[in-house]
């Protein structure tokens, strides 16, 4: 059989447009933005026109969007760089986040504790939602950022982020957003919402890898994390990769412009899984039900089955997808998402299936047959006849 790739929330492809627009700037027009002759101020240029695509699409001005090196690098950037902000004045900076944060975040938020800040992790609910209640008291205490994903990662649930944005707001308590997962799947627009800094990465949108961006409100105060030439404002020093600007400009602008539709495909995509594994597990969970749900992410929980075993096997029968997010791929014991949701009872093993625009209903019905099938073989008490 064919393998069948559904884990495009850990990584996708390159797609031939981004390439085709970054080759040029592979070799031919290889100048450094910073150097003040022909090469250089053609890839300045270069690197200024994507980020004016970015800042388009996103609804941000030009100046607000800073190149980093992916998701990770831009999430640090955004809460160090607020908390060493706030340590300069001399205050303690706290920080509000939520208990399913990707790593990128919550690491950084235990960093910022180590450092003598504080910090307030909020909970949710078994549907993986926050209490608006809960933040609203959390903001009272006066943090010095608040740190919100806008999808999650491992189960796609979308948090109320214009809600979020106005709470934070009114407080005024810059909030920061990634939303790495959120670009290209949900309507994201910073002029719409009114979150402060906001954090994406290339390689979730067929860009390349190792790019990313952070938009970072004008107004709001960030410390730079490395310290150099002062390239990207001051807050990300380091001679720019033009290349990767340019493929992420373009990755960016064709996700954001296909959204609506690939929301569409992928829903439906999601739903005939869905379906059609509900149909036959009886016990099947599906995390997040009841919350909104971003398109691209279907996370099941599966009964009687040991986690490790089950993603070994459905490797092994050709269907890539993972247990929670690619670093903590290979089991779903280590997942503090699916932790945060189930609270003290016991977490499923669990399967994280997630779609792109290359995947097809053929891919889904053989991926629904290859799980029954590894189900019916490994848990034959959880699957009907
Ligand atoms: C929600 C979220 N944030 C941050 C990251 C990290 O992004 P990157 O891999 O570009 O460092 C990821 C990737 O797994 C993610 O899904």
């Amino acid at each position: 059989m064919d393998p069948i790739y559904l884990d495009y929330a850990a990584t996708t492809p390159v797609r031939a447009e981004v390439r085709a627009a970054m080759e040029p700037y592979l070799d031919q027009r290889f100048g450094n933005p910073s150097s003040t002759h022909r090469w250089g101020r053609e890839a300045q240029a270069a690197l200024e026109e994507s980020r004016s695509r970015i800042a388009e699409v996103l609804g941000a001005r030009r100046r607000e969007i800073v190149f980093v090196r992916g998701g990770t690098e831009s999430d640090n950037l955004a809460i160090l760089g607020r908390a060493d902000h706030l340590d300069a004045e001399g205050a303690c900076p706290h920080v509000v986040t939520c208990a399913t944060e990707h790593k990128a975040v919550l690491d950084t938020v235990r960093a910022v504790e180590r450092r003598g800040g504080r910090a307030t992790v909020l909970d949710v609910d078994h549907r993986g939602t926050l209490s608006l209640d809960a933040l609203d008291a959390a903001l009272a205490e006066a943090p010095c950022v608040a740190s919100l994903m806008w999808v999650n990662n491992e189960v796609g649930v979308v948090h109320p982020m214009a809600e979020i944005a106005a709470r934070t707001r009114a407080r005024g308590v810059p909030l920061h957003s990634d939303a790495v997962q959120a670009v290209g799947k949900v309507r994201v627009r910073v002029d719409e919402v009114a979150v402060d800094v906001l954090s994406l990465s290339g390689h979730k949108l067929h860009g390349p890898k190792g790019t990313g961006a952070l938009f970072v409100r004008e107004g709001t105060e960030l410390h730079a994390r490395i310290h150099g030439g002062g390239q990207e404002m001051g807050l990300r020093p380091g001679t720019q990769d033009v290349a990767g600007a340019v493929g992420l400009a373009e990755a960016v602008e064709l996700a954001v412009a296909e959204q609506q539709d690939t929301a569409a495909r992928l829903t439906s995509l999601r739903e005939l899984l869905e379906g059609r594994l509900r149909a036959t597990v009886p016990g099947l969970r599906i995390h997040g039900h009841g919350a909104p749900r971003a398109p691209h992410v279907l996370n099941v929980g599966v009964p009687e089955v040991d986690p490790e075993l089950l993603l070994v096997s459905l490797d092994m029968a050709g269907l890539a997808v993972s247990g929670g997010s690619a670093c903590s791929s290979g089991g779903t014991g280590g997942s503090h998402v699916l932790q945060a949701l189930y609270g003290a009872a016991p977490v499923p093993a669990a399967i994280r299936f997630s779609f792109a625009r290359e995947t097809t209903v053929e891919e889904v019905e053989r991926a629904a047959d290859v799980t029954l099938a590894t189900l019916r073989r490994l848990a034959p008490r959880a699957v009907a006849t």
